[in-house]
């Protein structure tokens, strides 16, 4: 299915080239009237300089044995050449130089992978290109001391291997972990769904964006600290408000990172920058207080909720190898901050796409109503064991990760050692950027990878076909790939199955909405106005659950 004007991302915005500003200024130069000898010599001094530019990057690029990459300016590089839409630009360069290229960002060399370059460095040489770079955003995150965010070390393995396993403890881990956390996910959507039959009760049309990012913090919340908040709970809004913010400064190509001298003198990039180490020194205070208040009841007898597993466990680990480095409830509260951090930004773009594509595509709902239906009653809430029985629900999903690869480019990585891809040398601490955007929209992999068609991903039999699911790339490869796949999936299948279950949506038609997104480490979509109601009368009620 493919309709005007919805190719996500497709259309790039005008790129700001310095070239034809130079073209400018020459025709300007020429044309007011310089006499004619003069303004040869301005024209061939000019193409002199661009010959020579040009040889100096053919001689370049055939010396070294580094990949090949469009020109850099000086100063800044290939910067103003990434536009609003950066993933766009590194698969156009793709075609132009291949799945391995260069480009530079100020007086960084960022190597660039695509296609299947990215499963051959991810996971064939997994340990060389598992670092991250010394990038000035990275060293606030958590007060430097991220999982997410620092680089690859022995504590950092530990650490990452600590955080998996307490979140698969309370969330995927076994059959009575899922229930529980089934409960969790059924309960807020419950709540969210209420909220936005009650505005549209009242209002008609309204934004549901911020109320997805509440009910998803709200489950995490209830999976990390034990609790829940209530909507209007100002502190709680307020630390879970600055996503956007986040992973703007934070997503690939972000330009204090690449230009730190920038953060030296007054400027309106300087002062996002002073903004964003505010936001995460709030954020850390906030998740440091749940971590203080945990200590003070923790019981190892009962470990209540991800806090706790992490307390015993980093504590445990740091007595062991009776380490020097700092006290380990600064990792605690790294690791939990990552945890929430990542999973309630990420699931809440997940899910305001999700309900963009069902406004966009009405059949579409339809579709998933019908499947729903035949396996769910009206007398109950879908549960997780009816995944099995709903293919096209777990197809519309990975279509919508798919299509719109909300995490078009994972964090930066960068290498460990001096290594080599494709044939090409990269020194160690080179910075790469992986274009997961790239791999999903391959026309080697995917046939019309520009049309949204959630079909791709069944067989014959109407099943989900695992090895074509197994090709969308949005969880990252390798021994960074996220430790919340998991629990995404079953959060967005029971989001979803519970949407069409219970309510209709529809778009306002004096405001349809578009695909458009504003790029960043997740790519939100641009702001849009549904209206929710109630299919019939079950009543929200019969997704009760394990709240009092
Ligand atoms: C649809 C939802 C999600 C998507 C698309 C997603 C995607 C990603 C990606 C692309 C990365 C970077 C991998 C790399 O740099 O190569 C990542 C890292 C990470 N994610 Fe997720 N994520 C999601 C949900 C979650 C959830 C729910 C959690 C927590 C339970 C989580 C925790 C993390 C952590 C801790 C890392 C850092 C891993 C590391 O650096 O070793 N994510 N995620």
């Amino acid at each position: 299915m493919d309709r005007d004007g919805d190719k996500c991302g497709a259309e790039q915005q005008p790129q700001r080239q310095l070239w034809p500003f130079c073209v400018t200024w020459i025709m300007d130069v020429v044309l007011k009237g310089i006499d004619p000898s003069t303004s040869r010599a301005v024209l061939v001094g000019c193409a002199a300089i661009l010959l020579s530019l040009h040889l100096y990057r053919w001689l370049r690029q055939r010396r070294g044995s580094g990949p090949p990459g469009p020109f850099p300016w000086p100063l800044i590089g290939n910067a103003a050449q990434l536009g609003k839409a950066p993933h766009l630009y590194f698969s156009r360069m793709a075609k132009k130089y291949g799945n391995v290229f260069q480009i530079k960002l100020g007086n960084r060399t960022v190597v660039v992978l695509n296609g299947d370059s990215i499963k051959q460095a991810l996971v064939k040489q997994g340990p060389d290109f598992a670092g991250r770079p010394d990038f000035a955003s990275f060293q606030y995150v958590s007060s430097g001391n991220s999982l997410a965010f620092g680089t690859s070390t022995d504590f950092w393995k530990e650490q990452r291997r600590v955080a998996h396993s307490s979140v698969r403890m309370f969330s995927t881990g076994n059959p009575l972990t899922k229930k529980t956390f089934e409960c969790h996910v059924l309960t807020e959507v419950r709540e969210v769904l209420k909220l936005f039959v009650a505005k549209t009760e009242t209002h008609r049309f309204f934004q549901p964006m911020n109320y997805m990012v509440v009910s998803i913090a709200n489950t995490m919340s209830a999976v990390c600290f034990g609790k829940r908040y209530s909507y209007e709970d100002e502190e709680f809004r307020q630390v879970i408000g600055r996503n956007d913010q986040f992973t703007q400064t934070v997503g690939a190509g972000s330009i204090v990172d690449v230009m730190p001298w920038l953060q030296y003198f007054p400027n309106p990039i300087k002062n996002m920058f002073n903004n964003f180490i505010k936001l995460n020194l709030e954020f850390t205070t906030f998740i440091h207080d749940k971590v203080l208040e945990h200590r003070k009841s923790i019981q190892s007898s009962t470990i209540r909720d991800v806090t706790d597993a992490l307390i015993l466990a980093l504590e445990k680990f740091t007595d062991k190898t009776q380490s020097s480095m700092k006290k380990e409830s600064d990792y605690v509260t790294a690791a939990i901050g990552d945890i929430f951090g990542a999973s309630q930004d990420t699931l809440s773009t997940a899910m305001q796409w999700i309900v963009l594509v069902l406004v966009n595509y009405p059949e579409l709902q339809l579709r998933l109503q019908q499947e729903v239906d035949r396996v769910v009653d009206r007398s109950r809430m879908p549960s997780i064991e009816d995944q099995s029985q709903v293919p096209y629900v777990m197809a519309f999903i990975y279509e919508v990760m798919r299509y719109t690869s909300f995490v078009p480019l994972t964090i930066p990585h960068s290498t460990t050692n001096d290594t080599s891809i494709m044939g090409y040398t990269i020194p160690k601490n080179t910075v790469v950027f992986i274009n997961q955007w790239s791999v999903n929209h391959d026309p080697g992999i995917w046939s019309n990878p520009e049309t949204f068609d959630p079909e791709r991903f069944l067989d014959q039999n109407g099943e989900l076909n695992k090895d074509l699911t197994g090709n969308v790339l949005i969880f990252s490869l390798g021994k960074r790939r996220c430790i919340g796949e998991e629990l995404s999936k079953l959060h967005l299948f029971l989001f979803t199955s519970m949407l069409v279950h219970l309510c209709y949506i529809s778009p306002d038609p004096s405001r349809p909405p578009d695909m458009g997104y504003t790029y960043g480490l997740t790519m939100k979509p641009n702001g849009y106005y549904i209206a929710v109601t109630p299919r019939d009368d079950i009543g929200f009620d019969i997704a009760r659950c394990c709240y009092k």
